[in-house]
């Protein structure tokens, strides 16, 4: 966010009480919370261990809710055994066989599926069986890199089923960032799709898989590919099997695996400050408790919503908003695989209409990107079934806030402003669209059961309003993540490095009003978070001296009116290359080749040198205010060569 955008947002006193029409129809009083918030406070352990022997289905009942003994990994409802995708399929069955679990639409929109949760059970089931057939298993690794499709959600749900931990991997995502998650994981096979199309281009999954395969991915037996897209593939009679081939002869049911609370359900992949991205494992108790509480408390579901959250299975939120949360309180949802402006920027409010969407949750970058293409759009639709929206993924600015209420919302809906990350599973502060008044650019305060507070440098928490400092969570919460896949050490190096083990720092910084309201100011690490996805600078860098011309090569994120965040490259060229023309293009292309699109920086600018102090540290509060167009007003007497940001200024 921009110093401007974060200025309006703390300058914002404008408030909004939910409408008496969602008072009085939503599920849970004003006085449930409060009963819910004096339980947690009392007794926050037997607060879960109390909410999780009501909303979950267990095959054996746990002994204790909270093991705290080995802080910071945490151990949630001990001794108990169930299994994910049985919470999410089968217990609908007896009395929610012929509800629809998804209405999904294809790019073109041409097509719509319709899945009864029968349906869904029986493709799972078959799937899962076929898994099992070629000898996956309790504990194997996954990966899945396949469009929004239906059975995106079937493979992970057959995981869940066996026993197996899957990992997505966004299918915007390039063939080396695939083979590098690949590898990590050590997965035994992959699940893929021909290709498809998005937004009206192909995307040619099965030749990006192929190429990562083919340079390297030791660990994998088979490879899943699904015959969706209508691509021209070659199949590798070794190592590829069709989907189809897959699930042919399998029975429609399979008996869950029953695991431990704490087995692995998936790892998810996820920038931070260093150049390796981190495996973020997550449990299957405790996670889905998490992305059961948070469904029912934040949007406020009732048996005939139509809910639709637009996020890709790729990221965490389309995996507890998507997969498992709406699946497992039985909500029947919408499942798009295109983008918000193909054919045109109305195609969501087309499919508001055409379904008659009740609750819509959707990231601050499409919202932006959707006002900016005008009021006239929306106008055409008919967004009268809508009672709820959301956001999600980094912060919202005012005016794009006020523009979703207004000419999407009607003046008629609560707006949930939802925090979270990969690491929390679920969301952690977020209003209460029945209870909380709101203010444009707050997610305003934490959920039942979750310690979130500020803390300042000595970690005292900080109480005095409009203070900025690190946001931290207090106590453990069942859906946090429980380690990095294979690297405990930088578990705690990343989330527990300043509190001690038992202070959760999420990366961000925040600080709360006179209404104990938060309002989160942006992250604390090298992290850019281009259109709510999280990318590590480092990352980048990386990849760009992994090009030939380059020796070295800084990035920052800078403001961008659409994406919230973009990237701008400063590269250093190795002697004997020219900046030649086209030289900047090649290196975007380049980025977007070794990480993916995302990644893209938005301008490239090459120098003779990047500016450092005399001890040689790269000044990266200089790049940034260049980045930004700003003057540059620190200090830079320690600067080494002063010239240099001429050059950089472009
Ligand atoms: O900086 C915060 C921002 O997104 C980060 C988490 O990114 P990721 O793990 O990719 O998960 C995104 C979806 C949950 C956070 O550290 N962020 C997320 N939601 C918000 C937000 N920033 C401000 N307001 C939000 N509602």
């Amino acid at each position: 966010m921009s110093s401007n955008q974060i200025e309006s947002v703390l300058k914002e006193n404008r408030t909004f009480a939910p409408p008496q029409k969602f008072i009085d129809n939503s599920v849970l009083s004003q006085a449930d919370f409060d009963a819910l918030n004096a339980r947690a406070e009392e007794d926050h352990a037997g607060f879960w261990g109390d909410l999780a022997r009501a909303e979950i289905d267990w095959q054996q009942d746990f002994e204790q809710a909270l093991d705290d003994s080995n802080a910071p990994f945490f151990k949630w409802f001990v001794g108990g055994k169930l299994n994910v995708s049985h919470n999410c399929i089968d217990r609908h069955l007896a009395d929610k066989a012929d509800k629809l679990a998804f209405i999904w639409e294809n790019d073109a929109g041409d097509e719509v599926r319709r899945i009864t949760f029968q349906e869904f059970h029986d493709e799972v089931c078959r799937f899962a069986n076929g898994l099992k057939a070629l000898g996956v298993g309790k504990g194997d690794r996954v990966v899945i890199y396949m469009p929004m499709v239906p059975e995106a959600v079937y493979a992970m749900q057959a995981c869940a089923r066996i026993g197996a931990i899957h990992s997505v991997v966004f299918g915007g995502f390039s063939s080396e960032a695939l083979r590098d998650r690949i590898n990590d994981a050590e997965a035994k096979l992959l699940i893929t799709a021909d290709g498809n199309l998005r937004g009206g281009k192909e995307v040619p999954l099965k030749s990006m898989t192929d190429k990562a395969l083919d340079a390297g991915c030791p660990s994998i037996e088979k490879s899943v590919v699904l015959l969706h897209g209508g691509l021209d593939v070659s199949m590798n009679p070794d190592r590829d099997i069709s989907w189809a081939d897959v699930v042919a002869g399998q029975a429609t049911e399979c008996e869950p695996e029953w695991v431990d609370p704490e087995h692995p359900l998936f790892i998810l992949y996820t920038s931070g400050s260093t150049g390796k991205p981190k495996g973020v494992q997550h449990s299957s108790g405790g996670y889905l408790l998490g992305a059961i509480m948070t469904n029912k408390w934040v949007f406020d579901l009732h048996a005939d919503d139509v809910y639709w959250c637009t996020a890709d299975v790729g990221w965490i939120t389309g995996h507890t908003y998507i997969c498992y949360g709406p699946t497992a309180v039985g909500v029947t949802q919408i499942m798009f695989e295109g983008v918000p402006t193909y054919p045109d920027a109305g195609r969501f409010w087309r499919m508001v209409q055409d379904h008659n969407v009740t609750i819509f949750y959707t990231a601050p970058t499409a919202i932006r990107a959707l006002m900016k293409a005008g009021d006239d759009i929306p106008k055409d639709y008919d967004l009268s079934s809508l009672r709820l929206l959301g956001t999600v993924g980094e912060p919202i600015n005012p005016e794009a806030w006020m523009w979703y209420r207004e000419t999407i919302g009607k003046n008629n809906c609560p707006i949930v402003d939802t925090w979270w990350q990969t690491e929390t599973g679920s969301i952690m502060i977020s209003p209460l669209p029945g209870q909380t008044t709101l203010k444009p650019g707050s997610c305003t305060r934490p959920l039942p059961g979750i310690a979130a507070t500020i803390y300042d440098e000595e970690g005292n928490e900080v109480t005095q309003p409009n203070v900025g400092g690190y946001l931290v969570v207090t106590k453990p919460w069942p859906s946090m993540l429980r380690t990095v896949w294979g690297d405990d050490q930088r578990f705690r190096d990343t989330y527990f490095f300043k509190f001690g083990d038992r202070v959760y720092i999420a990366g961000d910084s925040a600080q709360r009003d006179d209404d104990h309201y938060f309002w989160i100011l942006g992250r604390i690490d090298d992290v850019v978070n281009v259109s709510g996805h999280r990318l590590g600078t480092m990352e980048v860098e990386s990849a760009l001296v992994a090009h030939k011309a380059v020796a070295e090569a800084a990035v920052v994120g800078f403001p961008h009116e659409v994406k919230g965040e973009a990237i701008m490259a400063f590269v250093v060229l190795k002697t004997g290359y020219a900046d030649e023309e086209g030289l900047d293009q090649e290196l975007r292309k380049h980025v977007t080749e070794q990480l993916g699109a995302l990644a893209r920086p938005e301008e490239v600018r090459i120098a003779e040198g990047l500016p450092k102090t005399r001890s040689g540290k790269i000044m990266r509060r200089l790049l940034k205010s260049i980045a930004k167009g700003e003057d540059i007003t620190q200090d830079t007497s320690t600067l080494e060569n002063p010239a240099i940001l001429d050059q950089l200024r472009g």
